[in-house]
């Protein structure tokens, strides 16, 4: 058995991981359409209608609105499903701040339910989510985390029993599916974030999805600081019927986006196959607990989130262990560990230079600890990123990377 490379042996992966542009031919195509287009803004150009028709085509609903970020599309969501000031929104405490910051924007309260670890899908807990409802919830907002794909069957079910919401946050997620059917296009709506480390990226942008046309017309307002622009309102007419803040994308961001929704399909199959043999090549590691995926999901893998649930050595030991031999692994589920534990929720934050609490959230009461499941995903987890990129070498590596550390310590790999 080679040495560890933390104590000065080989590296099992001694070259970076694949990193080619993930924009090409096709990107620069339809950039100079778009400027041979001679309007770049949403309304005057082609492409973000271009490219929300194909995802209506693609993902097989109604209507796709495209925002300028995942968070705006949270956030444009909230409103279009009709949260207002000191309604509850049940989310996960393991997500992006993205996931919240639409929701407290809204001035509505986010509630945090647990994760579901014994399906190790690691997302949103139905029963928890169930258990939160009071008469002030408007919406649960479920994160098909890392692209697993959260039971929606028992979510859809809550929300029609309690007459709540469902948005999907399928920002890791992109053409993952349930039951066959695209998420995002199962619950009242879904968002989607193509910032760069998306399945689908524009360097920053998102998207909306919904089959409601009224929730449909409300996002698009919302997103276009409520203006009118069907040509139906004179200038100087506009009603201006409520709060809608400038979200809109331009026509050279829809270009890049179709670009990649063409390359999505592809990248959705690369990365399956990837995780496919990380399955195969690690399925006996002991103490190594591998995603699940539920009955009816496809996921769209964006991550490889194994736990480990040994006692020695630590998690944080086997980590350095996989680093030093040149795996890109790391320790956090999401950039912030649980939400709980956030100076904006632990201080009920709203804004950066007074700490007064605003009015709709006097009442809350947060229990840093009322999400354990949470804390024990980000205390356990191996966390590896998922790259279409990466060649079969890397993936062979990475998982001659792992065996070769497991041996070292379990005697088993
Ligand atoms: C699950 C999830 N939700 C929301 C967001 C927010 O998206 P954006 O960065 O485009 O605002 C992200 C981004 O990382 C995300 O991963």
């Amino acid at each position: 058995m080679s040495e560890l490379a933390i104590q000065g042996g080989p590296k099992a992966k001694p070259t970076k991981y694949s990193n080619p542009s993930r924009y090409g031919e096709e990107e620069k195509r339809l950039l100079c359409e778009a400027i041979d287009d001679g309007a770049l803004m949403y309304t005057s150009g082609k492409k973000v209608r271009e490219f929300e028709e194909a995802v209506q085509e693609r993902f097989g609903c109604k209507h796709a609105i495209m925002t300028t970020s995942g968070s705006a599309a949270i956030h444009i969501a909230m409103a279009a499903v009709g949260v207002a000031e000191g309604d509850e929104v049940i989310t996960t405490a393991m997500g992006d701040a993205g996931t919240t910051i639409g929701i407290v924007a809204q001035h509505a309260i986010p509630i945090f339910a647990d994760i579901d670890l014994d399906s190790a899908t690691a997302t949103l807990c139905p029963k928890s989510a169930e258990s939160l409802i009071t008469e002030r919830t408007k919406a649960i907002l479920v994160v098909h985390m890392g692209g697993n794909i959260a039971d929606l069957n028992a979510l859809l079910e809550i929300g029609r029993k309690h007459g709540v919401a469902i948005i999907e946050d399928c920002s890791q997620a992109h053409g993952g599916k349930w039951n066959g059917k695209v998420v995002g296009t199962l619950g009242d709506m879904g968002a989607f974030s193509m910032n760069e480390s998306k399945h689908m990226t524009t360097g920053d942008g998102g998207f909306l999805t919904t089959n409601d046309p009224e929730r449909a017309r409300l996002a698009r307002l919302m997103s276009d600081k409520t203006y009118i622009r069907d040509g139906s309102v004179g200038r100087g007419d506009q009603p201006i019927p409520f709060l809608g803040l400038n979200y809109r994308p331009n026509c050279l961001i829809g270009a890049v986006a179709l670009a990649q929704l063409d390359r999505l399909p592809a990248r959705i199959a690369r990365h399956a196959a990837i995780v496919e043999r990380y399955y195969e090549g690690l399925g006996d590691a002991p103490y190594l607990a591998l995603p699940k995926v539920l009955e009816g999901a496809e996921p769209a893998w964006w991550s490889f989130p194994a736990r480990y649930v040994g006692e020695s050595p630590t998690r944080d030991e086997l980590l350095a262990a996989l680093r030093a031999e040149g795996l890109n692994v790391g320790g956090g589920m999401s950039p912030s560990a649980n939400a709980l534990r956030t100076e904006m929720i632990r201080n009920k934050r709203l804004y950066p230079l007074t700490d007064t609490v605003p009015h709709f959230w006097r009442d809350t009461v947060y229990d840093p600890n009322s999400c354990p499941n949470v804390d024990e995903m980000q205390r356990t987890v191996v966390f590896h990123k998922i790259d279409e990129r990466y060649t079969d070498e890397d993936g062979q590596q990475t998982i001659a990377g792992f065996q070769k550390v497991w041996k070292h310590y379990f005697g088993a790999g």
